[in-house]
């Protein structure tokens, strides 16, 4: 049986309209990632995990994390945190910020993040995780999701424990990434328990980890029941997976490789400014021309070219008809002037965008 993705579904009061969903990730889900994700077929996509602290302090950087595109609805905003009070204030800022629904970290690995006591740290402090969320749902009047790992320990079925926990304190939505926080993305994700979380709650579960295909979708969502797949790694650099997944082709032409790097690299300096960007981009430079699409070397030349104009010039000529499908790309895409700004953020930090 061939499930649908183009079904639409709820997540609390909001329309999610289709059961492909961009995952958060750290130092790749910027605007223009999230942008394209939608123009790809996800239904949902979700900001990187912003600091509570960060937006506490007003940090720059953070509230950066906290621009909101028109394009983007609808939209979860992550944040992390382990104070009840901060989390609640942080919502309350997200809410201002534009985003539709409110996404609480509760599966980050890292060790700066897990011993602050937040992230999936949370896992093995079911009650702390609870009033976190009680504060958040009770802050906002948007619905609030959960994401986490399986727990703490490898082999942990923590997850089965906690999430029905975090449903009773009001959380709308929950994803699961079915590996522990030791496994870091070690092995596989057994969404096994993702099909035994599925049965322990009555709102929709998100089925995270090691989607990157149509068949593997298809085998995730009839597996375990989860309402969406949530799609992370198979799409950094690579639209087309989203595309594939929908339903579409595959392999992109080297025009069109070309012409999506392009509208990344453009979009990321409006919003990053070209200091930060440059830096930023070259992770995206392998992963848009690997995957046999141009020669290794090629990406190497590009990594070291002084500046962006020099970099989108050697790429327009490696693929001169990328200039027409990037026009074409250009006259599609929304005014990004229609972006939503909080009051309280300064305009500079988007190099003048
Ligand atoms: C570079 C990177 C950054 C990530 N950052 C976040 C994050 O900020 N918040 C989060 O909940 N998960 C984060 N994740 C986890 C992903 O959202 C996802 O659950 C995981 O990668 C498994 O899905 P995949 O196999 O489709 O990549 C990150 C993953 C990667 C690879």
């Amino acid at each position: 049986m061939n499930i649908d993705l183009r079904d639409h579904w709820l997540l609390g009061s909001v329309e999610i309209p289709g059961r492909l969903v961009l995952a958060p990730m750290a130092g790749v889900s910027v605007q223009a990632f999230r942008r394209q994700g939608r123009r790809y077929g996800a239904g949902l996509v979700c900001s990187e995990m912003v600091s509570v602290a960060g937006i506490q302090h007003r940090n720059e950087r953070t509230l950066g994390y906290l621009r909101v595109g028109a394009d983007e609805h609808p939209l979860a905003i992550q944040i992390f945190g382990s104070d009840p009070v901060a989390m609640a204030e942080a919502a309350r800022m997200v809410e201002a910020a534009g985003t539709d629904i409110v996404d609480m970290n509760f599966g980050c690995p890292v060790k700066k993040v897990t011993k602050t006591g937040a992230g999936a740290s949370l896992l093995d402090d079911a009650d702390q995780a609870c009033r976190l969320v009680e504060a958040v749902a009770g802050a906002v009047p948007l619905p609030v999701s959960v994401k986490m790992r399986r727990g703490v320990e490898n082999g942990s079925r923590r997850c089965l424990e906690v999430g029905p926990r975090l449903v009773e304190a009001g959380a709308a939505s929950l994803t699961l990434h079915p590996r522990s926080a030791k496994q870091m993305y070690s092995g596989s994700a057994d969404h096994s328990l993702t099909a035994e979380l599925v049965a322990l709650v009555d709102v929709p579960v998100i089925a995270s980890g090691d989607v990157d295909s149509h068949a593997k979708a298809q085998s995730v969502l009839a597996t375990t029941g989860a309402v969406a797949v949530m799609v992370g790694r198979a799409a950094q650099g690579n639209p087309w997976a989203l595309r594939e997944i929908m339903g579409g082709d595959a392999e992109p032409s080297r025009e069109e490789v070309v012409a999506e790097l392009l509208l990344f690299m453009r979009e990321t300096v409006r919003e990053l400014g070209s200091e930060r960007a440059a830096g930023f981009l070259k992770k995206f430079y392998g992963w848009y021309l690997g995957r046999g699409r141009f020669p290794r070397p090629f990406k190497q030349e590009l990594v070291l070219l002084p500046s962006l104009d020099e970099v989108e010039t050697r790429l327009l000529a490696a693929a001169p008809g990328a200039r027409f499908v990037l026009e074409r790309l250009l006259d599609e895409l929304p005014d990004p002037t229609q972006d939503i700004l909080l009051d309280s953020l300064p305009i500079s930090i988007y190099g003048g965008g």
